[in-house]
């Protein structure tokens, strides 16, 4: 996501924060600043767009001679990536940078607000900022980081610098890396090892709860309110595996990252037992009479998944449609309908193409994109953005998971204006990003199994309801990253036509929730097993006839079963291309974005 650096020392620290951002640029952003704090000066320097666009704006500027700097690249998750927006956040004497999401900024801001402070920004940065000055103004300017920091909930790795201390850089750390690396005149800080590749050696890699403050000559660090010693490890050398933090490919990073990117979902729009969707602005979704959603590939299978989720739990009559057939149909929309567009990169030219004939037609539009400001976003009424952060990846994983998320959330939310219980759906909601987790053990296991599958005439991908869309999805993925032919199916569907290709041969991966159509999905499958088909069963209830059997874990909603077996499907597609020598990242014949029609 977003990307931090600072440093102290000598050099040219404007040169050496936009070197360190430089680095970073692979995590994508959307602005980006820095500040330099030297002879009790702060210089600050923002811009929109390319890191070019900041390096012009302070070409003029020079700052050679002992001083702070720090600098960011932000990915707009609470706000538009706006130069007001970009970081340093500043107060009157100080300035902040900051990665991560401050869970309780709203609480903050009104606290700080009735007091008369007022804010600049849409950030929930901004509150560290002025939560740090409302308390120097009676305190020593470490007293007052320490106790502001001791406020903040959610997840942020910061660096601030004030003229109260002009001889610190204060830092503080939780649930986002930080990492702070040492030679004999200089301390750096950065969010990601590549950042500090060629700049030195070794390195501390900051542990939750953390916060302390380097000088010239002093680093002071506290690990739950307790002094650390300063235990330096080795940086690792190679910058192409820094920036896929020890994972062989981008798609591997993005599958481990999904439970992290899934927390970014939820922050502060769950409130109490309510789901809050600031972005909405009070548009009041109870009268809506029908939804319709367009999208493309894996956005049209989120799509797709969240039909069900709309029916069963907003009761509202939702139909899907890849955007590109759309487009031409001249379709029907409705007055007092609901158009939503879901696109990862918000440039997809169907998807925007079916956005505009939407609001030709007079809907209102709500677009579910990953990237601010892009032309989708622009373009829709509302949009939510899904905060899953630059997808490398060519085939997409944590977006869809992302989508998924926020999906499930927009249902709920149109679900709790009509008097809804949600306490089964919440409770479930919060267990999301536990359930994303990645196990070695499981990896191991898919990595094994995969040798089985590198041939065959063919896969199936079946599964019932929302496991529809999931075994859409995994088929979808096999097919680009291993070349190899997929299908996904309705488990019901199949003995109307499919079933006649069963044979030893033919791959079936069965989804197989406990929570959802169990016994129903389970008589599909026996009928292919009677076929001789090779079937793949994953399901957390053992199933002796199955050939490969993959073990989930027993969950209280059938959404943990979906996320817990779309991991599956993704590392399956994954081991089982890299066995086949393909690049995972780059799939033949495929772009990330497709701004073609
Ligand atoms: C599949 C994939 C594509 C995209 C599709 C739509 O892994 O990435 O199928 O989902 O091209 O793209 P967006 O979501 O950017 O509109």
């Amino acid at each position: 996501m977003c990307g931090i650096v600072g440093y102290i020392g000598s050099r040219e620290k404007k040169n050496i924060i936009l070197e360190g951002l430089k680095e970073l640029e692979y995590r994508g952003y959307d602005s980006a600043g820095l500040a330099v704090l030297k002879d009790k000066e702060i210089d600050f320097f923002k811009a929109v767009g390319k890191l070019e666009n900041l390096a012009n704006k302070c070409e003029a500027f020079s700052s050679e001679g002992f001083g702070f700097a720090i600098g960011h690249t932000r990915w707009a998750t609470h706000g538009k990536p706006t130069e007001i927006n970009a970081h340093p956040h500043l107060g009157e004497y100080s300035c902040v940078i900051h990665n991560g999401i401050i869970e309780n900024y709203k609480e903050i801001k009104e606290k700080l607000e009735k007091e008369g402070i007022s804010f600049l920004s849409q950030t929930d940065t901004e509150v560290i900022v002025q939560l740090f000055e409302y308390y120097a103004k009676d305190m020593d300017a470490f007293d007052a980081f320490k106790k502001l920091v001791s406020e903040l909930k959610g997840a942020f790795a910061t660096l601030l610098i004030s003229k109260k201390e002009p001889t610190k850089v204060f830092f503080a750390k939780n649930a986002a890396p930080l990492i702070i690396g040492k030679n004999a005149d200089e301390t750096f800080f950065a969010s990601a090892d590549a950042a500090l590749i060629g700049k030195v050696n070794d390195v501390i890699y900051l542990e939750d709860v953390s916060y302390g403050y380097a000088s010239k000559n002093e680093l002071l660090i506290y690990e739950n309110d307790i002094l650390r010693a300063n235990t330096f490890v080795k940086l690792p050398s190679d910058k192409a595996y820094a920036q896929k933090d020890g994972f062989r490919f981008f798609m591997e990073k993005e599958i481990y990252e999904q439970s992290n990117v899934l927390s970014e979902v939820l922050m502060g729009r769950i409130e109490g037992e309510e789901i809050i969707f600031d972005e909405l602005k009070n548009e009041n979704l109870k009268d809506v009479e029908e939804l319709s959603i367009c999208a493309c590939g894996t956005s049209y299978h989120a799509a797709l998944s969240s039909s069900y989720l709309f029916n069963r739990l907003s009761k509202v009559k939702t139909s899907v449609e890849i955007a590109s057939e759309f487009r031409y149909k001249d379709g029907i929309v409705k007055e007092n309908s609901l158009f939503v567009v879901i696109s990862q990169s918000g440039e997809t030219a169907d998807t925007l193409e079916a956005l505009k004939i939407a609001k030709q037609k007079g809907a209102k539009t709500v677009a579910i994109c990953n990237v601010d400001n892009s032309s989708i976003v622009r373009l829709a009424d509302y949009s939510i953005l899904t905060r899953a952060g630059i997808e490398k990846g060519v085939a997409s994983t944590k977006a869809f998971a992302t989508q998924i998320l926020t999906l499930w959330m927009l249902a709920i939310f149109i679900a709790q204006k009509k008097g809804f219980d949600m306490n089964k759906e919440l409770k479930a909601l919060r267990h999301i990003p536990k359930v994303a987790l990645v196990t070695q053990k499981l990896h191991d296991k898919i990595h094994r199994l995969s040798k089985r599958y590198l041939d065959g005439h063919g896969f199936f991908f079946i599964g019932r309801d929302v496991f529809y869309p999931l075994a859409l999805e995994g088929a979808l993925k096999l097919k680009e990253l291993s070349y190899l032919h997929a299908e996904g199916y309705p488990a019901g569907e199949m003995k109307h036509g499919p079933i006649a290709l069963a044979d030893s041969k033919l791959y079936t991966i069965a989804l197989m929730p406990e929570l959802c159509l169990y016994d129903k999905t389970k008589s599909n499958v026996e009928e292919l097993i009677a076929r001789d088909s090779t079937v793949l069963c994953i399901s957390p209830n053992e199933f002796e006839l199955s050939d490969d059997f993959i073990k989930t874990n027993k969950q209280e909603h059938f959404m943990c079963e979906f996320f817990e077996m779309m991991i599956i499907v993704q590392l399956l597609a994954m081991e089982i291309s890299i066995r086949l020598g393909n690049d995972v990242d780059m799939p033949r014949n495929l772009a990330k974005s497709v701004t073609v029609e």
